[in-house]
């Protein structure tokens, strides 16, 4: 049965090449209440994306000599990017927006328009220092020794044409919403963002630049684009179909239910949003709440050294779950938690593998052993089971309060209270000793019952944060989705009595921390200081016949520009590239990527024999071949200088 709509989001994400754990920790929160609102039957839209334009964006994209949108693309959509690290932590949600997706930059263009006719939006200036050489406005506090924070150069005070959000004229009601309501989580977010933005006055907000293109164009007035934040803001609702006829969901899912932001992004979030949801007569999200950060020893993730912080490898190494469970466990939500390598072991070792993985190996073990895999149907209760029965019986009322609370660390360990009371229960019945004698089958049956309930009651309640694990467990212990349900999550007694298990692969293999620690380290300085560079062997002189002037000259030798590359899917040695050769995009695969990374490729300049006959590889049609040095066991591609223009004949 239906309780209704719930819409839950996640911040959308900067496209960042560089993606660490921490990046998956706000997605992987969302995505366990996403999970859990479903399990109690709401329909749950879950939205997560891209939050594509700006300043660093067009920066960045010149300096690897492609276009903006060819930089977002990449990161988004290239191997190991954003889609697929959703895919890898097992992400479910219902919807992706891009916020270069041209239904999104109609809207975004509306909606400015129309706060802007209300009179919200205004035309002023933007004072502050000029940096000439490089084109950059700085505020004096941001100025170090009153020059250019980049260039250390001198800078003069200069003026800008911009447009305005009154957000002045919100403040108190702003500070109404924050301090009489429960809008936004946890309550020492508030403190903060009273004190220090409403206390001293909210001063109206610069929402248009001038100095880069790299955004949505304020349609009335070109040469102005609408400030990354505005853009980003309204992401979700146009992704519900707000002024624009993509979707048709708002009526249905606005305003949102909750809004889950880390820490460093709430003043957005719950000053400017509600901000100018208030301009636009809209209704007000119902939360926001901001999480901590994960930090490595007190520091920001992205300087992490000497730590293993990419989730592909971790995962590949210890499996997704594992590091969803630790994410979810670990971390207080709504405090900093601390990430490190042995952090995460010692949570698998104690909690993953000795406990739940414990638990359900022995359990199916025993009744394969006991019973053949199969139970009898008679019961024979003792006393001793009470204790355990009333807890897993109880554990949904606790679990749900935690959850409700934005505590699921809290919910887990309630859960595992549960658990770790299973094992002390085997221990306390010792069902080896029943085993041995023929006239406690029963009791013994009862025993084996009562686990596998414990189990199942257990397994139903962790499904939203390491869902693929529990559904190995409900196959090995002869559960199926209707008794995995919510609902059953309070009564005991729902597998059938002559239940039957499996076996299964081991589910959370123990790690051996110390010899872990060290194969990760050495990846970690592999990583990190690239070996210095071998003395290159001397080549192999070869000879080959003599060939004419016009043979040479008969190769089209051009200089091409790498506009993208990525891996070939299950094809170690394969890089596809799309070049640029001054006419039109080629396409060319090459096998050098035991050499080189696609970043270390795109936006560089080579040389493509561009007149060599098409082939197929693998499906795809590669038109030349890239010009590299042989070196035996290397290769090493031959780069043209920056200036020379594409399509440049090389002879
Ligand atoms: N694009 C903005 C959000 C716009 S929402 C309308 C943005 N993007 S971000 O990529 O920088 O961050 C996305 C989310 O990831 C943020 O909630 C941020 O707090 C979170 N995290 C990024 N690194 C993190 C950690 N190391 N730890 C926890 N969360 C962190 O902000």
């Amino acid at each position: 049965m239906s309780q209704g709509n719930f819409y839950i989001t996640t911040p959308i994400y900067y496209p960042s090449a560089q993606l660490h754990i921490g990046h998956a920790y706000c997605t992987v929160a969302t995505d366990a209440y996403a999970r859990y609102k479903r399990m109690q039957g709401y329909n749950v839209m879950f939205l997560t994306g891209t939050d594509e334009h700006g300043q660093k964006i067009e920066e960045k994209a010149k300096a690897a000599g492609v276009t903006p949108q060819q930089f977002v693309d990449n990161i988004v959509e290239g191997k190991n990017g954003i889609l697929d690290l959703w895919k890898l932590m097992n992400i479910s949600n219902t919807r992706f927006i891009r916020t270069t997706d041209d239904y999104h930059v109609a809207a975004i263009q509306k909606i400015f328009r129309k706060m802007y006719e209300k009179g919200d939006i205004y035309k002023g200036s933007y004072k502050g220092m000029y940096c000439t050489p490089c084109e950059s406005f700085w505020t004096e506090s941001q100025l170090v020794d009153g020059k250019c924070p980049d260039c250390g150069r001198e800078v003069q005070p200069a003026e800008e044409e911009a447009y305005f959000f009154r957000l002045s004229k919100y403040a108190d009601r702003i500070r109404e919403l924050l301090t009489t309501t429960d809008f936004l989580e946890p309550a020492s977010r508030v403190n903060e963002m009273v004190r220090n933005f409403i206390d001293p006055g909210l001063e109206d907000l610069c929402v248009s630049r001038t100095s880069f293109t790299w955004g949505v164009p304020v349609d009335f007035d070109p040469g102005h684009v609408v400030y990354v934040w505005v853009d980003a803001l309204f992401n979700y609702t146009t992704a519900l179909g707000f002024m624009n006829e993509k979707y048709d969901d708002f009526d249905a899912f606005w305003p949102a239910d909750l809004h889950f932001v880390g820490k460093e992004i709430v003043r957005f979030h719950s000053i400017i949003w509600p901000a100018m949801l208030m301009s636009m007569e809209m209704p007000l999200p119902k939360k926001v709440f901001g999480h901590g950060w994960l930090n490595f020893n007190g520091e920001k993730m992205s300087k992490s050294r000497g730590n293993v912080v990419d989730p592909y490898l971790l995962a590949s190494r210890y499996g997704v779950d594992a590091l969803r469970f630790f994410l979810l466990r670990d971390v207080a939500f709504g405090s900093d938690g601390n990430f490190t390598n042995e952090a995460l072991f010692s949570r698998i070792n104690s909690d993953l593998a000795n406990d739940l993985g414990n638990l359900v190996s022995r359990t199916v073990a025993m009744v394969q052993k006991y019973f053949g895999g199969t139970l009898p149907t008679e019961r024979e209760a003792e006393p001793i089971d009470d204790e355990l029965i009333s807890m897993a019986k109880a554990l949904r009322d606790v679990y749900q309060h935690n959850m409700d609370h934005f505590a699921p660390q809290n919910a887990i360990a309630e859960v595992f209270r549960v658990i770790s009371r299973a094992n002390k229960y085997i221990d306390e019945t010792a069902p080896w000793i029943l085993a041995k004698d023929e006239a406690k089958r029963v009791r013994l049956a009862t025993v084996m019952y009562n686990l596998l309930e414990s189990v199942r009651l257990a397994t139903t309640l962790l499904q939203p944060m390491i869902p693929a694990s529990c559904e190995k467990i409900f196959f090995q212990i002869g559960a199926n989705a209707e008794m995995a349900t919510w609902e059953k999550a309070v009564e005991f007694g729902v597998l059938p009595a002559d239940v039957t298990v499996q076996k299964g692969e081991t589910l959370f293999p123990r790690i051996d921390i110390e010899k872990e620690l060290q194969e990760l380290d050495a990846i970690a300085k592999a990583n990190a200081e690239p070996a210095a560079p071998a003395e290159p062997e001397k080549p192999a002189i070869e000879h080959l016949p003599d060939i004419t002037y016009d043979d040479f000259m008969a190769g089209e030798l051009r200089v091409c520009k790498v506009l993208t590359c990525e891996r070939v899917k299950k094809a170690d040695k394969l890089l596809q590239f799309t070049l640029f050769d001054g006419e039109r995009e080629r396409t060319i695969l090459s096998g050098i990527a035991q050499w080189y990374a696609p970043e270390d490729l795109i936006g560089k300049k080579v040389i493509v024999v561009c007149n060599l006959a098409p082939r197929k590889i693998r499906g795809v049609v590669s038109e030349g071949m890239i010009l590299s040095a042989d070196m035996g066991d290397a290769a090493k591609v031959v780069f043209v200088d920056d200036a020379v223009p594409e399509g440049s004949r090389v002879r």
